[in-house]
């Protein structure tokens, strides 16, 4: 079992983002990655149409053997991944909007928070936003800029002016949450514009270091010497 690797997924390039750094974090470990990228986006689809897909590549996973799935995908976290623990037996962690640390950001102003269509739409998401909520938060849906992303990437400087154009519409804004991995692409470009002063908040680093836990408290982590690989299938 410690040696299969471990499958992570997103509708296309944004949950590559979150490979890089498991990478970085699980040097040894193999993965492989699925870009769901004929289905995509997922952002502003049914919760049938995500929760279809959730299945379909889980289910691709679980025939060519996987140790852990990664769902690398905020709107695919927020429909699915309470389903896909109570179906499979596998460990599943999923990617949030980082409602939780954003919330201590100091200031008087709002809150931004960028996600698809379909995640505020979740109870996961409503639940999570009435623990942190201290009445900042702004949930900003954007229907289109994922495929937009897909669409340039990688060369998201593209996005540059019509990134400016959306945060140009709020004028008191202390901090930013990425609600959605492709837009992890855009987080310089952010930061840029309001000239470093204000925090953007990505989910990485939390869900990086709970996989390493919990496969390590599950004795799924590889001891060996040799750095892993990944391979990539693109739908
Ligand atoms: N990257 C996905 C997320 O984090 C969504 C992109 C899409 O709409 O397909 O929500």
């Amino acid at each position: 079992m410690k040696a299969l690797p471990i499958g992570v997924f997103d509708s296309g390039s944004g949950g590559l983002t979150i490979l890089e750094a498991l990478e970085r974090e699980l040097p040894k470990e193999d993965f492989i990655y699925v870009s769901d990228s004929f289905y995509a986006p997922y952002g502003n689809r049914s919760m049938a149409y995500v929760e279809a897909r959730v299945d379909a590549v889980t289910g691709f996973f679980l025939k060519i053997g996987v140790k852990a799935v990664v769902v690398a995908c905020n709107t695919a976290t927020n429909v699915g991944i309470k389903h896909l623990r109570e179906r499979f037996n596998l460990p599943f962690f999923g990617v949030e909007p980082p409602l939780k640390p954003a919330a201590k950001t100091p200031g008087a102003g709002r809150i931004l928070v960028l996600c698809t269509c379909l995640t505020p739409r979740q109870q996961k998401f409503k639940e999570l936003l009435a623990a942190h909520d201290d009445g900042r938060f702004i949930i900003r849906t954007l229907p289109s800029l994922a495929a937009r992303v897909d669409a340039v990437y990688p060369r998201v400087s593209l996005l540059d002016n019509e990134v400016a154009a959306l945060l140009s519409e709020y004028t008191d804004i202390v901090g930013v949450v990425l609600g959605c991995t492709h837009y992890y692409y855009l987080k310089e470009m952010i930061e840029g514009y309001y000239g470093g002063r204000v925090p953007v908040y990505d989910a990485r680093a939390g869900l990086c270091g709970r996989v390493k836990t919990r496969l390590g408290e599950l004795s799924l982590l590889r001891d060996r010497e040799a750095a892993g690989h990944t391979s990539f299938i693109r739908w």
